[in-house]
Protein backbone atom coordinates (compact mmCIF):
# COMPACT_ATOMS: atom_id res chain seq x y z
CA UNK A 1 0.00 0.00 0.00
CA UNK A 2 3.01 2.63 0.84
CA UNK A 3 4.29 2.20 -2.73
CA UNK A 4 0.72 3.49 -3.91
CA UNK A 5 0.56 6.27 -1.57
CA UNK A 6 4.65 7.65 -2.31
CA UNK A 7 3.47 7.58 -6.27
CA UNK A 8 0.42 10.60 -4.72
CA UNK A 9 2.51 12.39 -2.89
CA UNK A 10 4.97 12.83 -5.13
CA UNK A 11 2.51 14.73 -7.58
CA UNK A 12 0.65 16.12 -4.49
CA UNK A 13 4.48 18.15 -3.85
CA UNK A 14 4.05 19.41 -7.51
CA UNK A 15 0.60 20.61 -6.78
CA UNK A 16 1.61 22.97 -4.13
CA UNK A 17 2.53 25.39 -5.31
CA UNK A 18 -0.26 25.33 -8.31
CA UNK A 19 -2.49 24.94 -6.34
CA UNK A 20 -1.42 28.13 -3.73
CA UNK A 21 -1.87 30.03 -7.45
CA UNK A 22 -4.94 29.02 -8.81
CA UNK A 23 -8.70 31.03 -8.17
CA UNK A 24 -10.09 27.92 -6.28
CA UNK A 25 -7.60 28.02 -3.51
CA UNK A 26 -8.73 31.31 -2.32
CA UNK A 27 -5.45 32.56 -0.70
CA UNK A 28 -5.58 36.20 -1.61
CA UNK A 29 -8.93 36.24 0.37
CA UNK A 30 -7.12 34.62 3.16
CA UNK A 31 -3.88 37.26 3.39
CA UNK A 32 -6.69 40.00 3.43
CA UNK A 33 -7.92 38.45 6.95
CA UNK A 34 -10.69 36.45 5.15
CA UNK A 35 -11.16 32.81 6.28
CA UNK A 36 -11.33 30.23 3.45
CA UNK A 37 -13.89 27.78 4.75
CA UNK A 38 -17.26 26.69 2.95
CA UNK A 39 -20.71 27.51 4.56
CA UNK A 40 -21.57 23.95 4.64
CA UNK A 41 -18.98 22.60 7.23
CA UNK A 42 -19.16 26.46 8.88
CA UNK A 43 -22.59 26.01 10.25
CA UNK A 44 -22.34 22.41 10.20
CA UNK A 45 -19.14 22.41 12.63
CA UNK A 46 -20.35 25.47 14.20
CA UNK A 47 -18.29 27.30 16.81
CA UNK A 48 -14.83 26.23 17.49
CA UNK A 49 -13.40 29.17 19.88
CA UNK A 50 -11.65 28.09 22.30
CA UNK A 51 -11.23 24.91 21.29
CA UNK A 52 -8.41 22.56 20.31
CA UNK A 53 -8.60 20.82 16.34
CA UNK A 54 -6.32 18.80 14.62
CA UNK A 55 -7.19 18.78 10.72
CA UNK A 56 -6.52 15.85 9.03
CA UNK A 57 -4.79 15.92 5.46
CA UNK A 58 -4.84 19.88 5.43
CA UNK A 59 -2.58 20.77 2.31
CA UNK A 60 -1.06 23.86 2.55
CA UNK A 61 -3.22 24.17 5.29
CA UNK A 62 -5.48 27.18 4.41
CA UNK A 63 -8.47 25.37 5.57
CA UNK A 64 -6.81 24.98 9.19
CA UNK A 65 -5.63 28.65 9.50
CA UNK A 66 -8.77 29.96 8.67
CA UNK A 67 -9.98 27.64 11.56
CA UNK A 68 -7.50 29.10 13.82
CA UNK A 69 -8.82 32.91 12.25
CA UNK A 70 -11.82 32.06 13.81
CA UNK A 71 -10.43 31.08 17.59
CA UNK A 72 -9.21 27.12 17.36
CA UNK A 73 -6.02 25.78 18.63
CA UNK A 74 -4.73 23.95 15.44
CA UNK A 75 -2.69 21.34 14.78
CA UNK A 76 -2.53 20.50 11.16
CA UNK A 77 -1.07 17.34 9.68
CA UNK A 78 -0.12 16.49 5.98
CA UNK A 79 2.53 13.83 4.42
CA UNK A 80 3.71 16.42 1.64
CA UNK A 81 6.27 18.81 2.49
CA UNK A 82 6.04 21.51 0.88
CA UNK A 83 2.92 21.76 1.69
CA UNK A 84 3.46 21.59 5.39
CA UNK A 85 6.18 24.08 4.38
CA UNK A 86 3.70 26.69 2.95
CA UNK A 87 1.47 25.98 5.77
CA UNK A 88 3.75 27.73 8.20
CA UNK A 89 5.36 30.11 5.90
CA UNK A 90 1.36 31.37 5.01
CA UNK A 91 1.21 31.46 8.96
CA UNK A 92 4.27 33.07 9.81
CA UNK A 93 3.26 35.75 6.91
CA UNK A 94 -0.27 36.33 8.33
CA UNK A 95 0.57 36.02 12.44
CA UNK A 96 -1.83 33.08 12.66
CA UNK A 97 -0.86 30.35 14.53
CA UNK A 98 -1.22 26.85 14.00
CA UNK A 99 1.07 23.91 14.54
CA UNK A 100 1.94 21.75 11.26
CA UNK A 101 3.24 18.54 11.39
CA UNK A 102 4.69 16.55 8.18
CA UNK A 103 3.53 12.43 8.51
CA UNK A 104 1.75 10.15 6.76
CA UNK A 105 -1.69 9.66 8.23
CA UNK A 106 -1.21 6.02 9.50
CA UNK A 107 2.32 7.17 11.21
CA UNK A 108 1.13 10.14 13.16
CA UNK A 109 0.96 8.17 16.62
CA UNK A 110 4.59 7.82 16.09
CA UNK A 111 4.90 11.76 16.40
CA UNK A 112 1.66 12.91 17.79
CA UNK A 113 0.24 11.84 21.36
CA UNK A 114 -2.18 14.29 22.41
CA UNK A 115 -6.33 14.39 22.65
CA UNK A 116 -8.21 17.04 20.68
CA UNK A 117 -11.61 18.79 20.86
CA UNK A 118 -12.39 18.36 17.17
CA UNK A 119 -10.81 16.11 14.47
CA UNK A 120 -11.72 17.83 11.05
CA UNK A 121 -11.30 16.53 7.80
CA UNK A 122 -12.43 17.89 4.41
CA UNK A 123 -12.77 17.46 0.62
CA UNK A 124 -10.70 15.15 -1.49
CA UNK A 125 -9.16 13.18 1.43
CA UNK A 126 -10.51 9.56 1.93
CA UNK A 127 -9.63 8.48 -1.51
CA UNK A 128 -5.96 8.36 -1.29
CA UNK A 129 -6.53 5.89 2.04
CA UNK A 130 -6.26 2.16 1.30
CA UNK A 131 -7.31 1.16 4.61
CA UNK A 132 -10.69 3.15 6.54
CA UNK A 133 -10.77 0.76 10.04
CA UNK A 134 -7.33 2.17 9.97
CA UNK A 135 -7.86 5.82 9.61
CA UNK A 136 -11.27 5.88 11.87
CA UNK A 137 -9.23 4.58 14.45
CA UNK A 138 -6.71 7.17 14.25
CA UNK A 139 -9.69 9.80 14.26
CA UNK A 140 -11.61 7.78 17.42
CA UNK A 141 -7.71 8.09 19.06
CA UNK A 142 -7.19 11.97 18.89
CA UNK A 143 -10.70 13.04 20.03
CA UNK A 144 -11.14 13.70 23.79
CA UNK A 145 -14.24 11.73 25.24
CA UNK A 146 -17.24 13.77 24.40
CA UNK A 147 -15.12 15.56 21.42
CA UNK A 148 -16.57 16.09 17.76
CA UNK A 149 -15.33 14.59 14.59
CA UNK A 150 -16.26 16.17 11.36
CA UNK A 151 -16.10 15.31 7.55
CA UNK A 152 -16.98 16.74 4.72
CA UNK A 153 -16.53 15.17 1.55
CA UNK A 154 -17.59 14.12 -1.94
CA UNK A 155 -20.07 11.33 -1.65
CA UNK A 156 -18.59 7.90 -2.46
CA UNK A 157 -21.86 7.21 -5.25
CA UNK A 158 -20.12 9.92 -7.13
CA UNK A 159 -17.06 9.21 -7.62
CA UNK A 160 -18.30 6.29 -9.73
CA UNK A 161 -19.90 8.67 -12.31
CA UNK A 162 -17.87 10.23 -15.49
CA UNK A 163 -19.18 12.56 -18.14
CA UNK A 164 -20.25 10.46 -21.05
CA UNK A 165 -18.32 11.17 -24.96
CA UNK A 166 -20.32 13.93 -25.79
CA UNK A 167 -20.06 15.75 -22.35
CA UNK A 168 -23.77 16.06 -21.36
CA UNK A 169 -24.74 13.37 -19.20
CA UNK A 170 -23.18 11.39 -16.56
CA UNK A 171 -22.34 7.42 -16.89
CA UNK A 172 -21.93 4.75 -14.42
CA UNK A 173 -17.89 3.78 -14.75
CA UNK A 174 -16.05 3.34 -12.01
CA UNK A 175 -16.30 0.70 -9.62
CA UNK A 176 -18.43 1.97 -6.25
CA UNK A 177 -16.47 -1.47 -3.86
CA UNK A 178 -12.76 -0.53 -4.74
CA UNK A 179 -10.97 -3.22 -2.60
CA UNK A 180 -7.65 -3.06 -2.24
CA UNK A 181 -6.43 -2.65 -5.42
CA UNK A 182 -6.28 1.08 -6.13
CA UNK A 183 -8.09 2.75 -9.87
CA UNK A 184 -5.26 4.05 -11.75
CA UNK A 185 -6.00 7.09 -13.35
CA UNK A 186 -3.79 9.03 -15.51
CA UNK A 187 -5.25 13.01 -16.64
CA UNK A 188 -3.28 16.13 -17.16
CA UNK A 189 -3.87 19.31 -15.30
CA UNK A 190 -5.15 19.31 -11.54
CA UNK A 191 -9.07 19.47 -10.32
CA UNK A 192 -7.86 23.04 -9.01
CA UNK A 193 -6.56 24.05 -12.55
CA UNK A 194 -7.33 22.18 -15.70
CA UNK A 195 -4.96 23.52 -18.01
CA UNK A 196 -2.01 23.37 -15.09
CA UNK A 197 0.99 21.54 -16.99
CA UNK A 198 1.56 18.78 -14.24
CA UNK A 199 4.38 16.40 -14.61
CA UNK A 200 3.17 13.78 -12.17
CA UNK A 201 -0.12 12.39 -13.80
CA UNK A 202 -0.40 9.46 -12.30
CA UNK A 203 -2.70 8.78 -9.14
CA UNK A 204 -3.77 5.47 -7.72
CA UNK A 205 -6.67 5.81 -5.62
CA UNK A 206 -9.02 3.85 -3.63
CA UNK A 207 -13.25 4.68 -3.43
CA UNK A 208 -14.27 3.88 0.18
CA UNK A 209 -18.16 2.94 0.14
CA UNK A 210 -20.36 4.80 2.65
CA UNK A 211 -21.49 2.39 4.29
CA UNK A 212 -17.88 1.11 5.40
CA UNK A 213 -17.09 4.51 6.29
CA UNK A 214 -20.03 4.92 8.78
CA UNK A 215 -19.21 1.50 10.29
CA UNK A 216 -15.46 1.86 10.57
CA UNK A 217 -16.17 5.00 12.60
CA UNK A 218 -18.89 3.55 14.30
CA UNK A 219 -16.36 0.50 15.49
CA UNK A 220 -13.89 2.58 16.18
CA UNK A 221 -15.95 4.30 19.41
CA UNK A 222 -17.84 7.11 17.57
CA UNK A 223 -21.51 8.24 17.93
CA UNK A 224 -23.05 9.53 14.79
CA UNK A 225 -24.80 12.29 15.11
CA UNK A 226 -25.59 12.89 11.61
CA UNK A 227 -25.04 11.78 7.96
CA UNK A 228 -26.16 14.37 5.36
CA UNK A 229 -25.94 13.92 1.90
CA UNK A 230 -25.97 17.48 -0.36
CA UNK A 231 -26.78 18.16 -3.33
CA UNK A 232 -24.36 20.77 -4.25
CA UNK A 233 -20.80 20.96 -4.72
CA UNK A 234 -18.08 23.35 -4.02
CA UNK A 235 -16.00 22.57 -7.07
CA UNK A 236 -17.07 21.12 -10.61
CA UNK A 237 -17.06 17.50 -10.51
CA UNK A 238 -18.99 17.22 -14.16
CA UNK A 239 -18.40 20.22 -16.46
CA UNK A 240 -22.25 20.63 -16.91
CA UNK A 241 -23.19 21.38 -13.30
CA UNK A 242 -25.02 24.82 -12.88
CA UNK A 243 -23.88 27.42 -10.13
CA UNK A 244 -26.05 26.97 -6.82
CA UNK A 245 -24.49 30.54 -5.47
CA UNK A 246 -22.49 30.50 -2.22
CA UNK A 247 -19.81 28.70 -4.66
CA UNK A 248 -21.62 25.69 -4.97
CA UNK A 249 -22.49 24.17 -8.16
CA UNK A 250 -25.63 21.89 -9.23
CA UNK A 251 -26.56 19.30 -11.72
CA UNK A 252 -29.07 21.15 -14.16
CA UNK A 253 -32.69 20.49 -13.85
CA UNK A 254 -32.82 17.80 -16.74
CA UNK A 255 -30.22 15.55 -14.91
CA UNK A 256 -31.70 13.13 -11.93
CA UNK A 257 -30.85 14.26 -8.91
CA UNK A 258 -27.48 11.93 -7.14
CA UNK A 259 -25.77 13.04 -4.50
CA UNK A 260 -22.77 15.11 -4.63
CA UNK A 261 -21.21 15.15 -1.33
CA UNK A 262 -21.89 13.92 2.31
CA UNK A 263 -21.17 15.32 5.70
CA UNK A 264 -21.04 13.41 9.34
CA UNK A 265 -20.69 14.71 12.59
CA UNK A 266 -19.92 12.17 15.35
CA UNK A 267 -19.09 11.87 19.05
CA UNK A 268 -16.43 10.28 20.53
CA UNK A 269 -18.07 7.70 22.95
C1 LIG B 1 -7.47 17.43 -1.67
S1 LIG B 1 -6.16 17.67 -0.60
C2 LIG B 1 -6.73 18.28 0.93
C3 LIG B 1 -8.06 18.74 1.03
C4 LIG B 1 -8.21 20.10 1.63
N1 LIG B 1 -9.58 20.25 1.98
C5 LIG B 1 -7.84 21.15 0.64
O1 LIG B 1 -8.50 21.22 -0.39
O2 LIG B 1 -6.91 21.90 0.86
C6 LIG B 1 -5.65 16.04 -0.09
C7 LIG B 1 -4.41 16.09 0.82
O3 LIG B 1 -4.24 14.79 1.38
C8 LIG B 1 -2.86 14.59 1.56
N2 LIG B 1 -2.64 13.15 1.72
C9 LIG B 1 -2.93 12.17 0.85
N3 LIG B 1 -2.61 10.97 1.37
C10 LIG B 1 -2.11 11.20 2.61
C11 LIG B 1 -1.61 10.37 3.65
N4 LIG B 1 -1.55 9.04 3.51
N5 LIG B 1 -1.17 10.95 4.79
C12 LIG B 1 -1.22 12.29 4.94
N6 LIG B 1 -1.67 13.14 3.99
C13 LIG B 1 -2.12 12.60 2.84
C14 LIG B 1 -2.22 15.20 0.33
O4 LIG B 1 -0.86 15.49 0.50
C15 LIG B 1 -3.10 16.44 0.11
O5 LIG B 1 -2.52 17.56 0.69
Amino acid sequence: MREHMEINRVRWDELVPIHAGSDMYRVELFRSGGVALQSIELEELGDVSGKSLLHLQCHFGLDSLSWARLGAKVTAMDYSEPAIELARSLSAETGVEARFIHSNLYDLPDVLNEKFDIVFTSYGVLCWLPDIKAWAEIVARYLKPGGTFYIVEGHSFMWGFETNADKTRVEWTYPYFTGDEPLVFDAPGTYADEHAEVQNTVTHEWNHPLGEIVTSLIDAGLRIDFLHEHQVIPWKPFPFVVEAGGGYYKLPYDIPSLPLMFSIKATRV
